[in-house]
């Protein structure tokens, strides 16, 4: 059956994707997605006639169109899903505009980094990705609270206050908001809750992750997930549990605290290990990034997937089908 990942395929096997302007990428999907689009609504026009929703998923899934699927405004108005990037000119930033060339639901509405204007562009999108830093996602979700648009969230290391704030907004609109889009490391999540819950107190727990030495912020978000999904599931208050690395005399180490050690170096995108230590045993889940497009492919994804939800706060796991 012909679809969205034979397509998908022969572009990335034909075209290995380099790093490509707004234009140049909504030229690539416009030739890429035609053929696509029409043979979606003719399928569409076979299968489900004007069979409403559900018909219309039957005839995506008969179609392999996963991402058409979730884009509802194709529905509603025939068009594709409209996408604003915010950090463009970063490493996520350059690897959203590759990956959205190989995706033909979406187009690139804007690509707006520092000093640009986002308000010039939001009318024309359906919802903004954001991977900028901690401090300007606040200022994104307000103009898009105020437009109406949804939100994907990227940027890592907010604080508490800045947390609080968006939270507050996302009762005005749907935002997904990971502090990763791999479909690796949302099984590493899984993965991890599983291990705690079977292996239980008797492991002491360390979390270890490094990242390249041009990032910013330390732990890593996905190590702040990791540690909040072993402070669940332990039922102890990560403000205490927690030990940022270890230096001189630290005493025997207590049962109950969790280690956090975050290293620095090279190039390296992203590698996190979850230790869980006994006597006599351990094991070790680990998750090793070594390219960019894995978190752009899935927060790709969830854009097309968050358009048109009720208001709320979504997870990775929500648009992976996984809760
Ligand atoms: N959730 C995930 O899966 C995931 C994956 C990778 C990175 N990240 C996070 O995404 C963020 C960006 O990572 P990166 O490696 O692309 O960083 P980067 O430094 O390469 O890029 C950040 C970009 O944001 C731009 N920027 C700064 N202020 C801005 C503003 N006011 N308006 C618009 N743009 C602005 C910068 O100029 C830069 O181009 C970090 O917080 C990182 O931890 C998350």
């Amino acid at each position: 059956m012909a679809g969205s990942r034979d397509v998908e395929d022969s572009i990335r096997w034909k075209n290995p994707a380099p790093p490509v302007s707004p234009c140049a990428a909504r030229e690539r999907i416009d030739s890429y997605a035609s053929a696509s689009r029409a043979r979606y609504r003719t399928k569409v026009g076979e299968v489900a006639g004007r069979g409403g929703w559900r018909s219309r998923r039957a005839a995506d899934f008969r179609c392999g169109f996963p991402l058409l699927q979730q884009g509802h405004d194709w529905y509603g108005h025939g068009r594709m899903t409209r996408i604003v990037i915010n950090g463009s000119r970063g490493r996520m930033g350059q690897a959203l505009l590759s990956g959205v060339a190989r995706m033909p639901a979406l187009t690139v509405a804007g690509a707006v980094d520092e000093g640009d204007d986002l308000g010039a562009v939001l009318p024309g999108a359906d919802v903004v990705i954001d991977f900028t830093f901690h401090k300007v996602t606040l200022g994104v979700a307000e103009q898009c609270a105020r437009l109406g648009k949804a939100l994907v969230i990227g940027t890592t290391g907010h604080t508490e206050e800045e947390k609080t704030a968006l939270r507050a907004l996302s009762q005005r609109i749907p935002m997904v908001w990971a502090s990763n889009y791999s479909t690796g490391v949302n099984t590493l999540f899984w993965l991890t809750r599983k291990a705690a819950e079977i292996l239980g107190p008797g492991f002491d727990l360390e979390v270890v992750e490094m990242h390249h030495r041009m990032k910013r912020d330390a732990p890593s978000g996905t190590a702040t997930t990791l540690l909040e999904i072993l402070g669940e599931v332990r039922k102890v208050q990560l403000s205490e549990a927690l030990r940022h690395g270890r230096s001189g005399i630290t005493g025997e180490r207590t049962d109950s605290e969790i280690g956090i050690h975050a290293i620095r170096g090279g190039d390296v995108v992203g590698d996190h290990t979850v230790i869980f230590a006994a006597q006599g045993e351990r094991v070790e889940l680990t998750h090793k990034a070594s390219s960019r497009d894995t978190f752009a492919s899935g927060a790709l994804r969830a854009a097309a997937w968050v358009v048109g939800r009720p208001p709320g706060i979504y997870s990775m796991q929500d648009v992976l089908g996984l809760k």
